[in-house]
């Protein structure tokens, strides 16, 4: 595909998302040569009244915590400014007569590419989509048109189809990008290639040595500041339908015939179809109250919270799988905010070895960390140097600040923005795979927020989350293991 030239335009650029994510992605990707002043152009657009200066000042203090002044001035000096509503035509008419100007400076006047990031909420998805698509859109072989949306992509199934519906007319399936910003890093790109290029991995992975999957999310803040927002959507749906969903479909679909994007997501649609409905008993549910010490707040004393909200800030479930590899695997998904550690990871507990010659021996773990500091370590068992012959569990390490010091590991905003650049789906959610999650998820939720809804246990800010966590895990056959 035709990776020459390129405006990107993002949408909503005076707002929150593109000072902090957006443009901040946009220019490390300009910083490590990816994109180039003489190919690629950018613009921002939003309803405030700005000029092209004001914009850059407004963004350059997010860009300046990457790089130094110079290389950002540069960046800078490539983004401009267009003012306009997001649902009349005046505004994308401006939009097309800079993209004219740009194109002359660009590629003699002929089209280019355009990427358009739409960094806004999208309940206005449809309208900015129809304007583009009735003022800017340009239907040439050499000139693409990309779209970039990002989650919430409805809020169950019902409201996820409508806003399918919406776009499905405008753009197909090829021009639309749904972000889902776990899939660009850098740990979950690696998922495919350490599953699928390892015999050792690919001979274990599946139900014979296998004894449990635990996909573990956990933040050390809570949401204060954003509790309002965060009331109506809820741990489940603001990492787990969709983040760790991600994860989750990596690590368990079957291997596809090739790394091309559809082949891809056809496999992640498949596992995604065979794994069971999700049992409403069979979950930890929980809400985080003030820390120990009372110096961090309960989810309930924010002030934007509604009162007695049973909005969930912790959540275990168990998925099962159904089919031949996973069929009684116990696949533990678990998040929580304001709990004692920021970090994700994936562990894989396999089984035990026969008994016999150890007694007691620990089980082998293979631990993918994906933040912070990604990581993937085996723990074994091995003998202790020394005349004796004692066992000690010990990690086959792989820390990738160590390994890959001098290795560039892309924030995942700059890899996806990239592959949409390049034209590549593989690391973006498709509508199909969209439906199939929002399938699984919405009779869960409904019970949750039902009139039959149990109440989230409390846990204290800081803490490991509800108690009963650690019997529900050993109730889904994981085994504690003293680290040593
Ligand atoms: C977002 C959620 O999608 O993901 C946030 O809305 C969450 O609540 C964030 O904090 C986590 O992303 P990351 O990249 O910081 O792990």
């Amino acid at each position: 595909e035709n990776f020459d030239k390129y405006i990107i335009t993002v949408f909503g650029a005076s707002g929150d998302l593109s000072k902090k994510k957006t443009f901040p992605a946009i220019f490390g990707l300009f910083k490590q040569g990816e994109l180039k002043e003489d190919e690629c152009k950018i613009v921002g657009y939003a309803r405030s009244k700005m000029t092209t200066e004001e914009l850059r000042s407004r963004i350059k203090p997010f860009l300046l915590k990457q790089a130094e002044e110079p290389i950002v001035d540069k960046f800078l000096s490539n983004v401009s400014y267009v003012q306009g509503p997001y649902d009349t035509p005046e505004g994308y008419k401006k939009l097309g007569e800079t993209y004219k100007i740009l194109e002359k400076d660009l590629n003699n006047g002929e089209p280019v590419n355009k990427l358009h990031y739409l960094a806004l909420p999208p309940s206005v998805f449809g309208t900015v989509c129809t304007q583009i698509k009735e003022n800017i859109y340009i239907n040439e072989e050499t000139a693409k048109t990309k779209i970039i949306v990002e989650k919430p992509f409805g809020h169950d199934l019902e409201s996820s189809r409508q806003l399918q519906k919406e776009l499905a007319p405008l753009f197909s399936e090829d021009e639309l990008y749904r972000i889902d910003h776990y899939l660009g890093k850098e740990m979950v790109k690696n998922l495919l290639v350490l599953r699928f290029g390892n015999i050792l991995f690919s001979a274990a992975w599946n139900k014979e040595f296998i004894q449990n999957i635990q996909i573990t999310f956990k933040e050390p803040f809570g949401t204060e500041g954003r509790g309002g927002y965060f009331n109506d959507i809820g741990i489940i749906r603001d990492v787990m339908q969709n983040h760790l969903l991600q994860v989750l479909t990596l690590l368990t679909m079957e291997r596809p015939v090739s790394f091309d994007s559809e082949a891809v997501r056809d496999e992640k649609v498949k596992v995604l179809k065979a794994i069971a409905p999700l049992n409403h008993d069979d979950i930890v549910i929980g809400q985080y109250g003030a820390s120990e010490d009372g110096s961090k707040p309960s989810y309930l004393d924010d002030e934007t919270v509604p009162k007695g909200s049973k909005c969930i800030t912790f959540a275990a479930m168990n998925f099962q799988i159904r089919n031949e590899r996973w069929d009684g695997v116990p696949i533990v998904m678990k998040a929580g905010k304001a709990l004692d550690v920021g970090k994700v990871e994936i562990r894989i507990q396999f089984k035990q070895v026969a008994s016999g010659m150890f007694n007691e021996i620990p089980n082998n773990e293979l631990v993918i960390r994906i933040q912070p500091h990604e990581a993937v370590y085996l723990k074994c068992n091995m003998k202790t140097p020394g005349l004796a012959t004692t066992t000690k569990m010990t990690d086959l390490d792989l820390t990738y600040n160590q390994r890959y010091q001098d290795f560039w590991i892309p924030q995942a905003y700059e890899a996806l923005i990239r592959d949409a650049l390049i034209g590549d789906h593989s690391n973006f959610v498709r509508d199909d795979e969209l439906d199939v999650s929002w399938k699984l998820f919405t009779p869960l939720l409904d019970f949750l927020e039902g009139a039959d809804a149990p109440n989230p246990i409390v846990y204290k800010y800081g803490s490991r989350g509800p108690e009963e966590i650690n019997e529900y895990m050993n109730n889904h056959g994981y085994r504690y293991m003293k680290e040593n």
